[in-house]
């Protein structure tokens, strides 16, 4: 078929016509700005921007010039449309106020222009993450509208600079994914209605922090590692990118578990991700295809926010296994994974005196 196929556009303006018809209008304009963060990223060590920026962003960590752009390109072609009330960023330590020559709407649109970018420099799958959340009126944003638990988002969706370049979206009913015609121009819909599978054998996560983990987290990693010959029965594979877009991809694609879980490397922060800009937007994006995104206490998309860059522990993908952690963390908080250690146990031993 030539043409007559569904672009984002068709589908964005069908989806959103009536109440939410302005934020299909940001849609459209964060899809322009995705195809030129592409262009960019497509052209490697030949744009000129690879490497440092030498600046660190309000996180501590190091910015990469294709960092920096990425954010510019974002606000750059979402400011002027009028249907933003504000926007935050992962680059920004404080929320973007809309410049005044421009009109004000009553959507937030958050994001993390660049995922990944330590990939960005050795050409492997990097990506651009954003949520949209709103206020009650049109006008300027404050920080404390932007800190709305995950369930209030209205729409979701990433982007994968890969061999590909493919844009994820979901408004709320089902997550769909398009891939970009680099002729045309065109995002073209290829993968509507995906579905996550329920059972998995492949997992993800940076297992050098292994000895940083929680018990439940370790007891499920080694059962995995265990293979045909431990508990599980089953052999697992595993895999890991550091992107965590090319992560969710490959589960919203294949099926699979991807963990960012709780460790102890630094007691200030509960985890890597950030809630609001990584884990919301993903949580989502899994749940609207069937699978599940849990802090392994309790489903992301209902922690309350407290701060703009706050982190979280992440765990998504095939249900049957988010849910399998889930239960980890429940026997080790309430002692059910070590019966020997238990008072109980202590009263009726044998050896007691
Ligand atoms: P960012 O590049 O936006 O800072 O995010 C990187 C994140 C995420 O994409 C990935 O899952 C994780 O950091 C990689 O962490 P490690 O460096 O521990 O592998
Ligand atoms: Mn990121
Ligand atoms: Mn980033």
């Amino acid at each position: 078929m030539l043409f007559g196929r569904t672009t984002l556009s068709k589908f964005v303006i069908e989806q959103t016509r009536g109440q939410h018809s302005d934020m299909g209008a940001l849609l459209i304009d964060v899809a322009a700005a995705v195809k030129s963060i592409s262009a960019l990223v497509g052209k490697g060590a030949l744009s000129g921007f690879s490497g440092s920026a030498e600046a660190t962003n309000v996180q501590g960590e190091e910015q990469k010039k294709i960092d920096v752009l990425a954010n510019e390109a974002i606000l750059r072609h979402c400011e002027w449309g009028g249907q933003l009330a504000g926007m935050a960023s992962e680059e920004l330590d404080a929320p973007y106020a809309i410049p005044a020559a421009y009109p004000r709407g009553r959507y937030l649109l958050v994001f993390d222009p660049l995922d990944g970018s330590s990939n960005s420099d050795v050409n492997v799958s990097v990506g651009t993450i954003f949520s949209i959340l709103h206020r009650a009126e049109a006008g300027d944003a404050e920080s404390s509208d932007f800190l709305r638990p995950g369930t209030e988002q209205l729409a979701a969706g990433y982007a994968i600079y890969g061999p590909a370049t493919m844009l994820v979206l979901t408004v709320g009913t089902g997550t769909h994914a398009f891939t970009l015609d680099r002729e045309s121009g065109n995002f073209i819909l290829t993968h509507p209605d995906i579905r996550v599978p329920e059972a998995t054998r492949e997992f993800a996560i940076n297992t050098s922090n292994e000895r940083f983990w929680e018990p439940p987290v370790q007891r499920y990693v080694s059962e995995c590692k265990a293979g045909k010959t431990g508990i599980r029965e089953a052999d697992f594979n595993m895999r890991w990118i550091a992107s965590m877009v090319a992560e969710v991809h490959r589960i919203l694609m294949r099926g699979g578990i991807f963990m960012y879980p709780k460790d102890n490397k630094d007691p200030a922060k509960p985890g890597r991700l950030r809630l609001l800009y990584e884990a919301n937007p993903m949580a989502m994006l899994i749940e609207q295809a069937g699978g599940a995104a849990s802090t392994g206490r309790g489903r992301i998309l209902e922690v309350a926010p407290e701060k703009l860059h706050q982190r979280v522990p992440v765990i998504l993908g095939s249900r049957e296994e988010v849910e399998r952690l889930e239960r980890y963390h429940y026997e080790y908080d309430t002692g059910a994974d070590r019966p020997y250690a238990s008072p109980l146990f202590a009263e009726r031993s044998l050896f007691r005196d």
